[in-house]
């Protein structure tokens, strides 16, 4: 048991160090600046932020992009965007820029901007879509007039120490480098023009960085067991026991005790696990050839409503998913000779918005799954979940031994056996 505590332990130190999701080997963010033409101080540019993430999205209240400008930059307007701050721009006359900051951090409009204001792509809030859910709204954009600048390709300076905020942090981008310029095809397809100077950022993200404690926990159950295995005790941390409140509370019937927060302060319920969300993997039936899984996520925070949420479960048999019921279903296959991964949706207007807890605050699904008669097993806690991600971050699992487990199947030891040898194998696409 030590070594697979110590071997799980190595995997999350590894993961978060190196930035890297084994689910989504490719995800990564980038900003991309295109120069489309020089005026008298500076230049136009077009910014777009691409989000290659298969699972991971932006929520409200939306991306928040930042850098510190290598000069005395300004930014003259803004379409489709705007800085949060203007800043000191008393030493300007007449023409008052948009904003006078020597790190500005921009943010999205909401949806009902003035026209006038807004730009392709833009106006949503900052919310963003991931690229594996809806790849069209994976993608955000605004346009930048920007003074005080280099008026060429040789005289104009990067900007330095990106930052994107999702909307919490978690993302770290690297410098910006300069990349063949952007063509764009015209409407009618007919005829290119390109941009005068490209340069691209890229942002990647790590849970470790998010937060210190998991934002999820995962329970389990089975037809052939009658004891539910719960989620461990202060999965996501206790340090908030005192802030919790329980379901029949009075507060909760106050006015606008679940609005949410200016400090964005989360309502919890109190449970023993302290998780804003809880996935629960019931094992409901065996047919001869299929078998059938109900899955159930439930929101435990009072103030938060989790739109166009995710969920990506790992598990040997969703190489044959037959057929899923009331969520949407997309196989990930990030490497490609497992097809062991997929990602749960909610169908939109129906179940995609994961209400606030006390209002409807679950969605549920089932799935039936083929069985391979040669790998299929009730045994050693083969019919769970390997990995579970809400929204991107990973979940916490129960401890394997644990687990349901079958009325005389032997030993919890076998048990340990498998789960030791899975462990060796995810420790393997690591290293090896
Ligand atoms: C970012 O993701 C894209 C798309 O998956 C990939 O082509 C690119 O190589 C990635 N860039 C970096 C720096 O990882
Ligand atoms: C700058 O523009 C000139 C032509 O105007 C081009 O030859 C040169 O490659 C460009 N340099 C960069 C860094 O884009
Ligand atoms: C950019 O970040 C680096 C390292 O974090 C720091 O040393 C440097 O001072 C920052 N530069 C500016 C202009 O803020
Ligand atoms: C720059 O970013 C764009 C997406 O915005 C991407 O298509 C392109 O491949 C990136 N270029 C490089 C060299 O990474
Ligand atoms: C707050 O909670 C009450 C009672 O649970 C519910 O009726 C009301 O709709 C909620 N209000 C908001 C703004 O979510
Ligand atoms: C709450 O979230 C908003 C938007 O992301 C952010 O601007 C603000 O700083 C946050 N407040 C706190 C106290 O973290
Ligand atoms: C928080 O509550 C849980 C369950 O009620 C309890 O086990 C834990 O010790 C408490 N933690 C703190 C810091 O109070
Ligand atoms: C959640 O959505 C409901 C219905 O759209 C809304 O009434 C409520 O205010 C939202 N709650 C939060 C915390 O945003
Ligand atoms: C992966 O499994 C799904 C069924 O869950 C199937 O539809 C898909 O074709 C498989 N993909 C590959 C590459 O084998
Ligand atoms: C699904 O299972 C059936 C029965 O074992 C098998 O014939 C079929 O090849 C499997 N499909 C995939 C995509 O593995």
């Amino acid at each position: 048991m030590k070594f697979i505590t110590a071997a799980f332990v190595f995997l999350v130190l590894f993961s978060a160090a190196a930035a890297y999701d084994p689910l989504d080997p490719n995800g990564n963010v980038t900003i991309k600046w295109d120069i489309m033409s020089w005026t008298t101080d500076g230049y136009v540019a077009i910014v777009t932020l691409n989000n290659f993430q298969t699972f991971r999205h932006f929520m409200s209240p939306g991306w928040t992009i930042g850098w510190t400008w290598a000069k005395k930059e300004i930014i003259w307007g803004i379409n489709g965007a705007q800085a949060v701050e203007q800043g000191d721009c008393s030493k300007f006359k007449s023409n008052i820029p948009h904003s006078c900051k020597k790190s500005p951090a921009v943010v999205d409009l909401l949806p009902n901007a003035p026209y006038n204001q807004q730009y392709a792509n833009c106006c949503k809030g900052g919310v963003v879509a991931g690229w594996g859910q809806d790849p069209s709204a994976a993608v955000s954009q605004f346009q930048m007039t920007v003074g005080l600048s280099g008026t060429s390709n040789k005289t104009v300076k990067l900007p330095k120490n990106f930052t994107l905020l999702g909307p919490g942090p978690g993302y770290t981008c690297g410098p910006a480098k300069l990349v063949p310029a952007t063509k764009f095809l015209a409407p009618d397809g007919r005829r290119k023009t390109q941009a005068l100077m490209t340069w691209n950022v890229t942002c990647t993200y790590s849970q470790f960085m998010a937060r210190k404690n998991p934002n999820c926990c995962v329970s389990f159950s089975s037809f052939y067991n009658p004891e539910i295995t719960p989620c461990i005790s202060c999965a996501c941390g206790c340090q908030n026991n005192a802030t919790c409140v329980n379901s029949d509370s009075k507060i909760l019937q106050l006015v606008g005790a679940n609005n949410t927060r200016k400090d964005n302060t989360s309502l919890l319920q109190c449970t023993h696990h302290m998780c804003p969300v809880r996935v629960h993997w019931h094992v409901k039936t065996n047919y001869k050839e299929y078998w059938r899984v109900k899955i159930a996520i439930t929101n435990f925070n009072y103030r938060m409503n989790y739109s166009t949420w995710t969920l990506v479960i790992q598990h040997p048999n969703l190489n044959n998913v037959t057929q899923v019921f009331s969520f949407n279903y997309q196989p990930l296959v990030p490497y490609a000779s497992i097809n062991d991964t997929g990602m749960f949706y909610g169908m939109k207007y129906f179940n995609d918005v994961l209400m606030e807890a006390g209002v409807l605050g679950n969605v549920q699904s089932e799935v039936l799954l083929q069985k391979d008669l040669n790998t299929f097993t009730f045994k050693q806690g083969w019919a769970f979940p390997r990995k579970v991600y809400f929204n991107g971050d990973e979940c916490m699992l129960p401890p394997p031994d644990t687990y349901p487990f079958l009325p005389n199947s032997a030993s919890k030891s076998f048990l340990s056996l498998s789960v030791l040898a899975s462990s060796l194998f995810l420790l393997c696409m690591y290293i090896c």
